[in-house]
Formats: structure tokens, sequence, C-alpha cells
């Protein structure tokens, strides 16, 4: 298989892989699952949805992923997983959190939706914890013509409770085992995925051709660019960057209609939808609050050709200068 684990189940989304990962292992009221705090909501909800209580630490600065050192720190008896998150088809510390995981008796699930192809040390994303969720937006690197998700795991027994969650709790027709749901990836999609699949990994070389070029026309810029792990072989899903008075500059090459995204402009514990919830209020997270107002998402597409990454470059070199030069008059 793809992902190089021994099953997948497709479900409707990426939120519904992660929330059922966790029911099937039994995650559940009373449970504490640790993940980051600059991430899309996506990765939180369906550890409320299970139940669960989230328990958010910052991120690495200079890795923009889940900080490994911080998770050790906010252990209890109560945490049951950690959720690793690959950020923008960059992955997680899993050598680290693995090592964790393993000391603490706990689960470690991915939230691969933003990571389909990526390797950690030759592993594939998804392959490496016991189970992870892909999501299949349009938007993706592996992308539907609709939502769409799937769980991979290699823990059969986990697979086949999935596959019966998604089709309403049911091991034979009409005959219901436990409460499930209707979560079952639509035959139209399936079919778009399984064509689509036999080009990501040539997709995913041509992100990383692009990347490599942004790194180096960005090499004298006064932006950030962010650096991996040793071993680390992401699929670019973002290009994400880091540059003081990003709004301003953001409207600039607007208006040059390069058109940029921020991902993601609020981090979890600031959500208003969470602003009641004892797991995020009053919370801080210096980096992911500091992320949250200086990240810009640069074009990144299979068709990004060097001269359109020369082009957007070049503005952005101009426009930082002109900021500064604004700065200084
Ligand atoms: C990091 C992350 N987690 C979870 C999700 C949820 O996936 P979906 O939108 O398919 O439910 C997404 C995608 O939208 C995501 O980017």
């Amino acid at each position: 298989m793809f992902c190089e684990a021994s099953d997948c189940a497709g479900v409707a989304t990426g939120c519904d892989a992660l929330l059922w990962a966790m029911e099937g292992l039994g995650i559940s009221k009373g449970d504490e699952v640790i993940t980051v705090a600059n991430t899309f909501i996506g990765s939180v909800l369906p550890i409320l949805r299970a139940g669960a209580t989230p328990v958010l630490v910052d991120c690495d600065p200079l890795t923009q992923q889940i900080d490994a050192e911080q998770v050790e720190s906010v252990i209890t008896p109560r945490t049951s997983a950690i959720l690793a998150v690959h950020l923008y088809g960059r992955l997680a510390p899993m050598d680290q959190l693995l090592e964790i995981a393993e000391n603490n008796g706990l689960a470690l699930l991915e939230d691969a939706a933003q990571a389909h192809g990526a390797r950690y040390r030759g592993k594939r994303a998804g392959s490496i914890g016991h189970a992870s969720g892909f999501s299949f937006y349009p938007a993706k690197n592996l992308g539907a013509w609709g939502d769409g998700g799937a769980l991979v795991t290699s823990d059969h027994e986990l697979s086949t409770r999935i596959k019966r969650i998604r089709n309403y709790g049911q091991k034979e027709k009409y005959i219901h085992f436990e409460k499930g749901w209707n979560s079952r990836l639509d035959s139209i999609q399936a079919i778009v995925l399984r064509e689509k699949l036999k080009l990501l990994d040539e997709w995913n070389e041509r992100r990383r051709h692009a990347s490599k070029w942004y790194y180096e026309q960005l090499e004298d810029a006064p932006v950030i660019t962010f650096c991996d792990d040793d071993g680390n072989e992401p699929v670019h899903h973002l290009f994400v960057i880091q540059v003081s008075e990003r709004d301003k500059v953001q409207k600039k090459l607007q208006r040059q209609k390069i058109q940029t995204g921020i991902h993601y402009p609020v981090p979890i514990h600031r959500h208003k939808c969470f602003e009641n919830e004892h797991f995020a209020a009053g919370k801080t997270f210096p980096e992911a609050e500091k992320q949250s107002a200086e990240l810009l998402s640069l074009p990144m597409h299979p068709n990004l050709s060097e001269e359109q990454v020369d082009f957007i470059s070049q503005k952005l070199k101009d426009t930082c200068s002109e900021s500064s030069n604004d700065k200084s008059t």
C-alpha cells in the first residue's frame, strides 16, 4: 500500500478519520490527548468530539512542528495519546514522540491531513504512529473532487472496527454491533483518488523542486524560511515563510496579483469557540501566537514554474525593502 501500512479505511472526511481513530482506540471522556497549538482546528475538534480533553503545547520556532520536550512536560495519569500534526507537509519529530509514547504507554496518532507521501527517516507519513488520519479535501496534495478521508494503520483489529463504525456500526447488513455512523468514503471520490494517487509522488517531487527554488531565491530576503529535522522528506503542502508586517506585505503582493494565504491566523487556544473551554482559555503559547501574526503562505502547487518562483520572490523582496524604507523615512 502507498503508505506502507497494512490497512486503510476510507471515511467521509479527515476529521472523521481522526475521530474514529480515537473512538476505535477507546479514547473518551476523562482522557487527555496532547497536541500542538499551531494547527488547523480540524486536528482538535475530533479530540473534543471523542469526549476527551485536548492538551496543547507550543511549537518549535525553527521547525514549526510540535515541541517534543513540551509534550513530555504535560503528561499526566489521564494522558492517553499524543496527536502529532505533520504541519504544512513536513513531519513532526516522530523519533522523539515515539520514544515518549512508548515510555509512557501512550498511543501515538498522526494527523497526516497535509502530508500525503512525506517520509520521516524513510517511513511514510501515516505509517509511523499507531493510526493516522488523512484528509482528501480538494486542496490537499491528494485531493478528491469533494470531501474524503482515510484512516491508515497496521492494527488490523482497529481498522476492522472503523470499517464497522463508518457504516452504521453494522457487521452484516442490518445487524448492528455498535452505535456507528454514516461516514463512508463516497465511491466517486474513491475513483478520483485512485487515479490521482498514481501521480502523487511525481506531484510531490515537483512541489519539492519549487520549494528548493524558493529557498535559493529567498536566501538573501529578510524573511524566515523554516528548516526540517534531519531525515524529514517533506511534501510542501504549503510553503510558509515568516515575515514582519505580514498583513502589509500580503496586501502589497495582492495588488501585484500574487495571491498568498495565512495558515493560520488564530492559534487554537484563541478561537472564540474555545473561550470558555478550560484547555484553551487564558493559556499562552508564545511561538504559536507569534507565528499566527507573522506567517505567510506563498503560492505552492505542482505546476509552479521556476520563472513564477523567481517573480514571486523578487516581488516579495521588493515589498520587504519598500516596507523597511517606509519605516526609515
Ligand atoms: C491539519 C489538518 N487536520 C485535520 C483536517 C481535517 O480534514 P477534513 O477537512 O477532511 O475534515 C485538515 C484539513 O482540512 C487539516 O489540514
